[in-house]
């Protein structure tokens, strides 16, 4: 028997908040997503709330698993600014506006003010190269003319500092706004400047989702043309509840040739059809090898493997970045090749993934005309 949605909110009928109210009558829950027996959505609450729902979080967790057929529960608070502040999408609001908010569902995270389209880069492992492909693809955006930021998501292993050579800490504006960094012209931040790396794997789940929103809300971004943003590998409850978080325009999935990294990509297209989220399309990071030394091509990991993928699964192919020595270094020594080697190969294929994944997004990201003024 199939768990439903009704039965998870039957039992949370019988879990009280702080106040002593049933959890579903609070407002504060988010669409709540059942599939296979997996159950997963987030309490929204005021940020000095938080320590008075952590009880609240673990009592419907374990409500949520009592419920026959449930295999798993994932439950994250979600910090809101407190009521009042600017910038809070409404949703820290009285109850009604709150409750609105919540009706809209996965998508009911709100993008930052003036940033036009948020779009996730992942991947269904790691090790594939989703951060080299984040950056040089926001490398790209840039290069044809728009305004970039750069999100570094990725809860297991934040890099995109080291790929772009940012170092120290993010300032702050008047004591609450983060300052973004700057990166090659892109404006960075990353989880890695929220959560410190010593923090046990177990506690940066519900931690990274307060930095998430963080991040989203109490960061300067100013004006973006498109926000790319570094998600942590892999398709599990944690990176479903983020890409439910993160309001995002679309997403770009990044793939070896080889099949089982095609499995597990193929397994990211279905996590973000899920949530609603449309696959902008798939990269084949790591095609064709050629040989500094002697020029011949050879395909280590196969060739055309997520080409072919990509059209069965009827998403856009973007484009393959060849396995190349140019490539790692660069990425490894903060100098990405877009930005070092811009009139190379590889950049020119990066650039044209940036325009694809622009088209892709219609409207929305599309840099403001310039005006030339001839002499
Ligand atoms: N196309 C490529 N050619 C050569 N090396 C690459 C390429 N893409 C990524 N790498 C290297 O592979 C390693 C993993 O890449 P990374 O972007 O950190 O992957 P992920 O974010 O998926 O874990 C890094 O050392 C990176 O420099
Ligand atoms: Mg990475």
């Amino acid at each position: 028997m199939a768990v439903t949605k009704d039965q998870v909110l039957a039992a949370l009928g019988k879990v009280a908040s702080p106040h002593g109210e049933p959890l579903p009558a609070t407002g504060a829950l988010s669409d709540v997503v059942v599939t296979d027996g997996k159950v997963f959505f987030s309490i929204n609450v005021e940020a000095g709330a938080v320590p008075k729902w952590e009880p609240v979080r673990k009592a419907a967790e374990a409500a949520v698993r009592a419920v026959p057929g449930v295999q798993s529960a994932l439950v994250a608070l979600t910090a809101e600014r407190a009521a009042g502040a600017a910038g809070a999408g409404g949703a820290a609001g009285a109850g009604p506006q709150r409750a609105a908010a919540a009706a809209r569902g996965p998508s009911a995270a709100q993008a930052p003010e003036g940033v036009k389209a948020i779009i996730a880069v992942a991947s269904g492992k790691g090790g594939v190269g989703k951060s080299t492909t984040a950056v040089n693809l926001a490398l790209g955006l840039r290069d044809i003319g728009l305004k970039v930021g750069m999100l570094d998501a990725d809860i297991y292993g934040p890099s995109v500092p080291k790929l772009l050579a940012i170092r120290g800490k993010p300032q702050t504006r008047g004591g609450t706004r983060l300052l973004p960094m700057d990166g090659y012209g892109l404006k960075v931040m990353s989880i890695g400047f929220l959560v410190e790396e010593e923090t046990p794997m177990i506690w940066r789940g519900p931690m990274v989702m307060s930095a998430l929103t963080q991040m989203l809300r109490e960061v300067e971004w100013g004006t973006l043309d498109v926000m790319v943003v570094d998600m942590p590998p892999g398709t599990g409850d944690a990176q479903l509840t983020m890409a439910q978080q993160v309001p995002l325009a679309g997403a770009v999935i990044v793939s070896t040739p080889q099949d089982l990294a095609l499995i597990d990509a193929r397994r990211g297209v279905a996590m973000f059809a899920r949530v609603n989220v449309p696959v902008l399309g798939v990269v084949e990071n790591m095609s064709t090898f050629i040989c500094p030394q002697c020029g011949t091509r050879s395909d280590i990991f196969g060739h055309g493997g997520a080409r072919r993928e990509a059209e069965r699964l009827g998403v856009p192919f973007l484009g393959e970045v060849p396995l190349d020595m140019a490539i790692r270094e660069t990425s490894d020594s903060g100098r990405p090749v877009v930005a070092t080697d811009p009139d190379g190969p590889h950049a020119a294929a990066y650039r044209a993934i940036a325009a694809k994944v622009r088209d892709q997004l219609g409207g929305t990201a599309r840099a403001a005309p310039k005006i030339v003024i001839e002499a």
